[in-house]
């Protein structure tokens, strides 16, 4: 049974049947509103113009502040997302007066619940009235996403704040990332062919370009999956090296190589065999200057997790006894300095007798 590991974390779900372990992959060829009804709020609030009315999926119903020195609206995912883009519907109105109010607001993504702490994603100079407009953050890692506008006698009127973008929870990384081309976008159970432009990770053109899932365990891999591209550039995947192991050492670009890509046409999925080899770390690497490292999807199938087993022996014999004995140490307890993360078992072999 083959037990497929890299998949996009949001969109897994585990199960087991008698035994097996099964994950059940969404393709989710639309993008999901991060925000939509969590808990929202807001400095203050005029009337009844509730902080939640921004993120309950309907743009004429609208948050509201009252008139004020710096107010703010925010919102929890509740989850650390890598945001992508926020988009903003402004209040209609036929008041330019009312309609420009939005003018000014600042929208910050981070993971600091304070209002004026998180990184600025971008300024808001003006939206239409009714209008809904979108702002792209570049992947801001980030669990709230606020809104405020600095100045004295403001009103923060919001009909609908969406949120877009990956769940950044590391399980991939990437050298670096181009565009909005996210590391997870390798492992969103995606193979990239339905959405040419946004269903892959791609690094910038840089020298050694590297992308890294972790499985989190020491698995036994069996085989790696690798699709390429289809719009262009198919060649960009020659020379890729597929390596596994449990060191991060220079990134985890040293652990042993399972396969080299020659080639993968254009959209296809190529398999190679890593012949049962052990690790928690799946690299892929193209070495060279100027390589730009483009994945639309990545797929790990093996078996796992794998025990590791540890051995520590320690023997004491009555030599030692009768030399901690002779500076008055008669009783003696062994501690770990470090506990060591799994499971200790203990054996006691044959009669040996206690100090
Ligand atoms: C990387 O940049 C160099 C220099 O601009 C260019 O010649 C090369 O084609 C680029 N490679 C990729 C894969 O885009
Ligand atoms: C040795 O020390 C431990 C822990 O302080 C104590 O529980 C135990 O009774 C001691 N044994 C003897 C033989 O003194």
């Amino acid at each position: 049974m083959l037990i497929q590991m890299a998949a996009k974390h949001a969109s897994l779900k585990l199960m087991f049947f008698t035994g097996f372990l099964l994950i059940q992959e969404t393709v989710n060829g639309q993008e999901e509103n991060a925000a939509f009804q969590h808990t929202a709020t807001q400095s203050s609030m005029y009337g009844t113009w509730y902080s939640e009315n921004a993120v309950d999926g309907v743009r004429d119903s609208c948050s509201h502040t009252n008139t004020q020195t710096d107010p703010w609206w925010r919102v929890d995912l509740m989850k650390v997302y890598r945001v992508n883009r926020v988009a903003i519907t402004n209040r209609q109105s036929s008041y330019s007066e009312i309609a420009s109010r939005i003018n000014g607001a600042v929208i910050r993504v981070g993971n600091i619940p304070d209002i004026y702490s998180n990184p600025i994603c971008a300024v808001v100079s003006t939206i239409p009235s009714g209008a809904t407009a979108s702002f792209s953050c570049g992947g801001i890692e980030g669990r709230y996403v606020t809104v405020h506008i600095p100045g004295n006698g403001k009103v923060l009127t919001l009909c609908e704040v969406e949120v877009y973008g990956y769940l950044g929870d590391g399980a991939a990384t990437q050298s670096s990332t181009f565009g909005n081309w996210f590391s997870e976008k390798a492992i969103d159970g995606n193979r990239g062919l339905l959405q040419l432009y946004t269903g892959c990770s791609s690094t910038l053109n840089e020298t050694n370009p590297w992308w890294r899932v972790d499985l989190r365990y020491i698995y036994r891999v069996s085989e790696v999956v690798v699709t390429n591209r289809k719009d262009c550039c198919a060649e960009q995947i020659n020379g890729v090296e597929i390596r596994i192991g449990n060191s991060l050492e220079s990134n985890g670009n040293n652990n042993p190589i399972c396969a080299v890509i020659p080639a993968i046409p254009a959209g296809e999925s190529y398999s190679y065999s890593c012949a049962g080899m052990d690790g928690r770390y799946v690299n892929l690497i193209i070495p060279g200057d100027m390589k730009m490292l483009t994945l639309c999807e990545v797929e790990v199938y093996g078996e796992g997790p794998v025990l590791k087993r540890s051995f520590v022996k320690m023997q004491f014999n009555s030599r030692v006894g009768s030399a901690l004995a002779a500076r008055g140490f008669t009783n003696v307890t062994l501690r770990w300095s470090q506990t060591p993360k799994r499971e200790v078992k203990r054996k006691y072999s044959g009669n040996q007798h206690c100090l």
